[in-house]
Formats: structure tokens, sequence, C-alpha cells
């Protein structure tokens, strides 16, 4: 297997670890950022230096971008860049011990060469990229269906679908049903599983970073909410289809206006 996909991998793992004996034995010590609902803990900040300090280690000349204290912008996505969320679903891993991810994304003069989305609890592993594939635990993903919106689920950041944003009850109502989980990773994981159609959100860089190049190696779409690229930049409003459903999604959108 390719030796930095495998050392990212080992990473993550030994970073699971933690995050399990921390919540077994340790005192989760919680505090708010920017409102009542948006949390950190000591877990999501030890977790991602961790990462830093593992990954650079055995690899030079990486710039970092992470959700994380003073890692959290980026002038420029020029040459090589390690993208961490250390806990995405920071709100479950308090709230529910489960359902949440950590996630890592390795990307070169802003295109995505890998990304890893891992299932802490549930121990479910994603990862890949143009040059590998996708790997899902001990398989490998070749396709997607590319199913319409009218013939599966879509997931949705819970604020964007109670405040019915962007048509979010209409396209609810033309799927099977609607799902939100609080997790990007989870959502984007059951993308490339054909578990959802699209999911919908409104997100930073490092929550879709390991996702957008998966989703995208697996011939799915991931754009803002007007069909235009991400940047990689600052937080967007975010969709990630299949094909069929995007199209629909965006056409939907498009009658706002
Ligand atoms: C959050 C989760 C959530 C999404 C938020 C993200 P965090 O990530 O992915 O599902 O709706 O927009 O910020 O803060 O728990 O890493
Ligand atoms: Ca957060
Ligand atoms: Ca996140
Ligand atoms: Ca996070």
């Amino acid at each position: 297997m390719d030796e930095l996909a495998t050392k990212v991998i080992d990473i993550i793992y030994a970073a699971a670890i933690k995050i399990k004996e921390q919540l077994k034995t340790k005192k989760l010590v919680v505090s708010t950022k920017s409102s009542r609902t948006d949390f950190v803990t000591n877990i999501d900040t030890q977790i991602q230096g961790f990462i830093i300090d593992e990954f650079m280690k055995a690899n030079r000349g990486y710039q970092v971008l992470a959700e994380e204290g003073s890692y959290n912008t980026l002038n420029e996505l020029t040459g090589k860049v390690l993208i961490i969320d250390p806990i995405d679903g920071t709100n479950n891993l308090i709230l529910e011990r489960q359902n949440f991810c950590i996630m890592v994304a390795l990307y070169e003069n802003g295109e995505g060469k890998y990304g890893f989305i891992y299932d802490v609890m549930a121990d479910n592993l994603l990862w890949g990229g143009p040059e590998v594939g996708v790997h899902y635990n001990e398989g490998k993903i070749r396709s997607v269906p590319n199913l319409p919106l009218s013939e599966g689920l879509v997931g949705f950041n819970s604020a964007i679908y109670r405040r019915n944003a962007y048509r979010a009850h209409q396209i609810g109502d033309e799927s099977l049903g609607v799902r939100m989980s609080g997790c990007a990773g989870y959502e984007l994981m059951n993308l490339a599983l054909g578990r959802r159609v699209a999911y919908i959100s409104n997100l930073q860089p490092w929550d879709y970073a390991a996702g957008k190049v998966i989703l995208e190696t697996l011939g799915l779409k991931v754009t803002n909410i007007y069909g235009n690229a991400l940047k990689l930049k600052d937080r967007e409003l975010f969709i990630a289809a299949t094909p069929l459903a995007h199209e629909r999604i965006l056409e939907l959108i498009d009658s706002i206006k």
C-alpha cells in the first residue's frame, strides 16, 4: 500500500485509541467558541496536536490547515497542505459519545491527493484519492449508483433544514427522506457508500476537504450551493451529490431567484 497513506492511517488509528481512552478515563473539558452550540473539548485540541506532531515527524514541507486554534487560516493553498478536522461532530462526541469522525486530507497546489474519514466508535475507515481509488475498511469502492433525488435520502445541516433555507423542505419532499446526523464526515461517508443521494450543509474547508477528494474520485459532484467550485478558504454553502441529484437540487435552488 501507498507509504504516505499507510502513515496517515496509522496516525488516525493511534488517535482513535487516545480518544477512546480519554472518553473512558478522563474528564471531558468543554468550552464554547462562537455560540451556545459551538463547542471545543480537550479531546479536539489534543488530537489535533497529536496528528500534526506525528505527521510532521515523518513528512516535511507541509503547511497545516486545521480547525482548532491558530491553524484555522491559511493565506495560500500552494505547495503541500495537511488539512485536519480532529473531531468532526464535537457535539455528538459530547452528547452521544459516538457518531463523530477524524478527518484528514492532503492537498497539493489546491488539488486533493488523499482524503481520510474515520468513524471512530463504529470503526469504519473510508479513504482514497485519484491515484489510489477509494477504500472502505477491507474493500474497494468502484462506483456509486447515479440515483436521482427522488430515489434516495438527503443529509442536511440541521440549521439549513430547520430554517427551510435554499428550498430545503422542497428538496426533502422530493427525496425519499431527510437525515441530520450532526457529523459532516458521516454524511460524506454515506454518500460514498450510496446511502445518500445528497448532503447539503454550511461547511469550513476542514469539514469537506477529505470528503471532496474521495467523492470526486468516485464521480460525485462537490460544489457550493450555486454549483461553483469550492475555494477551500472560508465557510461555504455546500452540496455533495450524485450527478443527477446535484442537477435537480441546483434547479430547485435556482428557482428561488
Ligand atoms: C460540524 C459538523 C456538523 C456540521 C457543522 C460542522 P465540528 O463540525 O460536521 O455536522 O453541520 O457545520 O461545523 O465543528 O463538529 O467539527
Ligand atoms: Ca467545531
Ligand atoms: Ca467539522
Ligand atoms: Ca471539529
